[in-house]
């Protein structure tokens, strides 16, 4: 199977996208909330699956993954923080994920996972943690559409973004891979991201928080395009 139409038109397109972590978002107005991030003028939706022995938390599987599916047109990503993610790839893209990222240190056979993924139709993301060298997922950027530099140790939104992870956005990206961030992104630390190479940020709190979603993400942008 080839890439699907969503996943292509992601790569196609460089430049600063926004993507809403929808755990942060009222779970009880989940479609409202997904439409209103779409309306707001979220470039992807990203979605934190995570099963409480990768981390210390459970959150999203993948019909709640079909259900955001079916609620937006643009694209959503799975971000996978589960042990065996290989065993799991399969159910996500048919969920309709169009990027699925997987982490380093999760188990199983990375590269043959990220072929696995894009064999599956999506596009196929490589995650490290903050406390994983760079070194780790060097080997497997040139089997990945997008690389996922975690700027708080995954498990929960709301922390507090670690300002040293952004030197390996910047190796990554220095590589020609589009990066992603992802954990205590906001109006703060927005333009710094873009300027250690992200393309993409991933922002829960600072989009939900509050309720006025344009008006957040409006500001998440203005910020990381270097407006004051
Ligand atoms: C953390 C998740 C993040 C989280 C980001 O494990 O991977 O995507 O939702 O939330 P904020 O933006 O609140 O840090
Ligand atoms: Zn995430």
């Amino acid at each position: 199977m080839s890439i699907n139409h969503r996943s292509e038109g992601l790569l196609g397109r460089r430049g600063l996208k926004i993507a809403p972590s929808v755990l942060a978002a009222d779970f009880g107005r989940l479609r409202q909330e997904v439409q209103a991030a779409e309306k707001a003028g979220a470039d992807l939706l990203h979605l934190d699956v995570m099963d409480g022995h990768f981390v210390p938390n459970i959150t999203i599987g993948p019909d709640i993954v079909a259900a955001v599916r079916a609620a937006v047109s643009i694209p959503i990503d799975s971000h996978l923080m589960i042990s065996r993610p290989r065993d799991y790839v399969k159910r996500f893209a048919d969920a309709g994920a169009d990027i699925i990222f997987i982490h380093v240190e999760s188990e199983g056979d990375t590269a043959e996972t990220l072929g696995h993924i894009r064999e599956c139709g999506a596009a196929a993301g490589i995650t490290l943690n903050p406390e994983t060298p760079l070194d780790a997922v060097r080997p497997f950027l040139g089997m990945a559409d997008f690389a996922l530099v975690m700027t708080v140790r995954p498990g929960f939104g709301g922390q507090k973004f670690m300002a040293s992870e952004l030197a390996k956005a910047k190796a990554i990206s220095a590589m020609g891979k589009p990066v992603a961030i992802d954990g205590g992104v906001g109006p703060l630390n927005a333009r710094a991201c873009v300027e250690n190479g992200a393309e993409i940020l991933v922002a829960g709190t600072s989009v939900f928080r509050g309720g006025d979603i344009a008006k957040n993400i409006a500001e998440l942008r203005k910020a990381a395009l270097g407006g004051s």
